[in-house]
């Protein structure tokens, strides 16, 4: 079985906040079930701009807000979710198998991944087609 978009969640993480202001903490297989071997992140998203646009096979991500907001909507090939984030001590969990597309980027927004993975391009796949197929062969 495959995973859908209503196992796709936004997680709320511990805030430390002070007169000086916040602090957030992501913690693997505490906070998020899987073990972070990547991070990455976007930035100097222009105004109308979307990214994303493909699935992963077996990566696990988590999708912080680390400043600004954005959308992001999940698509399993069935059903469609959209999260809008724009809390820093908020991250979306994206489960390997799921379509993504980000857009609506505030100015001065950064998209804070926390990956499972090495970079690998046989990871992803691109093209919709090709993922409604994928997504129809359950158990691969
Ligand atoms: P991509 O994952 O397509 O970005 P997005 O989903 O945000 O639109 O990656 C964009 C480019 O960056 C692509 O040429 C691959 C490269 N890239 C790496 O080299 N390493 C990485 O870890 C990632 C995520 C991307």
């Amino acid at each position: 079985m495959k995973y859908t978009v209503n196992d796709c969640e936004l997680l709320e993480f511990d805030k430390h906040s002070s007169s000086k202001g916040s602090l957030s903490v992501v913690q693997h297989q505490k906070d998020i079930p899987f073990d972070i071997k990547r991070v990455y992140y976007l930035y100097d998203v222009p105004g109308g701009a979307s990214r994303g646009a493909h699935a992963h096979k077996e990566l696990w991500q988590l999708m912080i807000a680390a400043s600004g907001s954005f959308r992001v909507t999940l698509d399993d090939g069935k059903q469609k979710r959209s999260f809008f984030l724009n809390r820093p001590y908020q991250g979306l969990l994206v489960k390997p198998g799921i379509w993504r597309d980000l857009d609506e980027f505030s100015s001065g927004a950064c998209c804070f991944v926390l990956a499972s993975e090495d970079y690998d391009e046989e990871d992803y796949i691109r093209n919709y087609k090709e993922f409604i197929i994928y997504r129809k062969h359950d158990n691969d």
